[in-house]
């Protein structure tokens, strides 16, 4: 049976006191949203249809990212859960499979879970997808009969007795889509509310349909709804990662000091030192080491780098086998090749550094001219003297050098060396007579003599 999900994403997130509507809110390096719809491709959705509404051009743009082919809907006005999955129904027409509806704020919903929640469907026309809660709060409650869900009871509108009940509503819910659409059709809105999406639960059971409960852990579908929740959130997750990266043959030598991002790539025999950050878009092959206190994101190391410690990789940096990033370099859009080496205080951006070339301390790739930015080339095996910026665009042929202190501004030809700074001037004594001149208070005498004068 085809599979197609609803993603809810429309609300503000009131609690969350934010500009940013929650479901952009990031958590692991990625909009909230992102985690929900990664359960797009292993389920093997058809479709994926994101509910926007709340700033819907920002929440579909970062839909995008993740699923190029998601379908984005705007629910106009916020008229409840029942209402948001309705303005799916265009999308989804002509589809005929099993749809799920997942929400942008349960970030650590499983793609496993899903299969569960399919499995009950065999036996029940309409699925919802349940929980036992240690403190079930505000959650819907589920009212059942054996196995029979005869009704979800949101928390403001239950009684006493049924604010005990503990078997909460993670608000994910299964149901092929014709069934799904005409059973929300019926759904109406309340005395001074709005339409329920929970509300399908009594009107299938009035109908004569089977309605069951599938069931999940409470830790699978916890809700972020404020900020202290988004940080425990981002804790768990790290604390899931970390677990991950150590069972598949990575090195953290302490790893509660390290930050991953969801899609974090660390091959079996990496080392990642203390408090290294990962951004999104890291993938380090087998054999790397990554020292301690450098921030990477966006880029590619390969196998047998060392990077850091203190330093930042910035997105589209790629890095070869054996080459070498040292302390405070920043690099940016560049590739470092194979055994290339930028050991100290460097900057290189919108670059390519061949093999084996070294590139001394201080060099500065100056790529920006204020209104675009320019490419850096240096050849194999050369060298560049420290201190030297590189005025792109501009290239350094294979085997050349620089000169420390070098502002390159031309192209150095291959084998090349290239100066391009003042040429130095030694006046015998005169450092002498200037500190004796100073140590003398530095004014000029009647002779009108000033000695070496201030501006020596
Ligand atoms: C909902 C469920 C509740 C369940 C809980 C689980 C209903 C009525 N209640 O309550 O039973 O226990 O989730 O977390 O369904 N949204 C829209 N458009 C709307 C309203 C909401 O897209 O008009 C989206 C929100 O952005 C959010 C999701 O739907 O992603 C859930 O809405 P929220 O207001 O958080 O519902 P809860 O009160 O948490
Ligand atoms: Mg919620």
């Amino acid at each position: 049976m085809p599979v197609s999900l609803i993603i809810l994403a429309a609300g503000q997130g009131t609690r969350m006191d934010s500009r940013l509507p929650k479901a952009l809110h990031p958590l692991g390096g990625v909009p909230m949203l992102a985690h929900a719809m990664a359960c797009a491709e292993p389920v093997g959705a058809e479709r994926v249809v994101v509910i926007t509404g709340h700033r819907a051009e920002e929440v579909g743009a970062a839909a995008h990212v993740c699923d190029p082919g998601a379908i984005m809907v705007r629910q106009a006005e916020r008229l409840g859960t029942a209402h948001a999955v309705e303005q799916a129904r265009g999308a989804l027409s002509g589809f005929t499979g099993d749809v799920i509806v997942l929400l942008a704020d349960t970030p650590f919903f499983r793609p496993e879970i899903t299969r569960d929640l399919l499995r009950a469907r065999e036996t029940h026309d309409v699925v919802f997808m349940g929980f036992e809660a240690a403190d079930p709060g505000h959650y819907g409650r589920f009212v059942m009969q054996g196995d029979r869900l005869r009704r979800i009871v949101e928390f403001a509108e239950a009684t006493g007795e049924e604010r005990q009940i503990r078997l909460c509503n993670t608000g994910v819910v299964a149901a092929r889509a014709d069934v799904l659409f005409s059973l929300l059709a019926e759904v109406q809105a309340g005395a001074g509310r709005e339409r329920y999406l929970t509300d399908m639960a009594a009107i299938a059971d009035q109908r004569g349909l089977s309605v069951g409960a599938a069931i999940c852990a409470e830790a699978d579908v916890q809700g972020v709804n404020s900020r202290a929740e988004l940080a425990r959130a981002e804790g768990k997750l790290q604390t899931r990662l970390r677990t991950d990266a150590l069972q598949n043959g990575v090195t953290l030598i302490a790893p509660e000091t390290v930050t991953f991002a969801r899609d974090t790539c660390l091959a079996r025999d990496t080392v990642i030192e203390p408090h290294v950050v990962f951004g999104p878009g890291v993938t380090v092959d087998s054999g790397a080491t990554i020292r301690a206190f450098s921030h990477l994101e966006g880029c590619h190391v390969a196998g047998g780098a060392v990077i850091g410690p203190y330093a930042r990789l910035r997105p589209g940096t790629q890095i070869a086998a054996a080459a070498k990033v040292g302390n405070f370099v920043e690099i940016k859009n560049a590739a470092l090749a194979e055994g290339a080496k930028v050991n100290h205080l460097s900057y290189i951006g919108d670059a390519r550094i061949g093999v084996a070339a070294n590139i001394g301390a201080g060099t500065v790739t100056c790529n920006y001219d204020g209104v675009a930015k320019h490419h850096t080339e240096v050849g194999a095996r050369a060298f560049i003297g420290s201190d030297t910026m590189l005025v792109a665009p501009v290239k350094v042929g294979e085997g050349a050098m620089t000169a420390s202190g070098s502002v390159i501004t031309r192209d150095v030809p291959e084998g090349a060396l290239a100066i391009g700074r003042a040429r130095q001037e030694n006046k015998p004594g005169l450092a002498r007579k200037l500190l004796q001149w100073l140590a003398a208070g530095g004014k000029s005498g009647k002779s009108g003599k000033s000695g070496t004068g201030g501006r020596a």
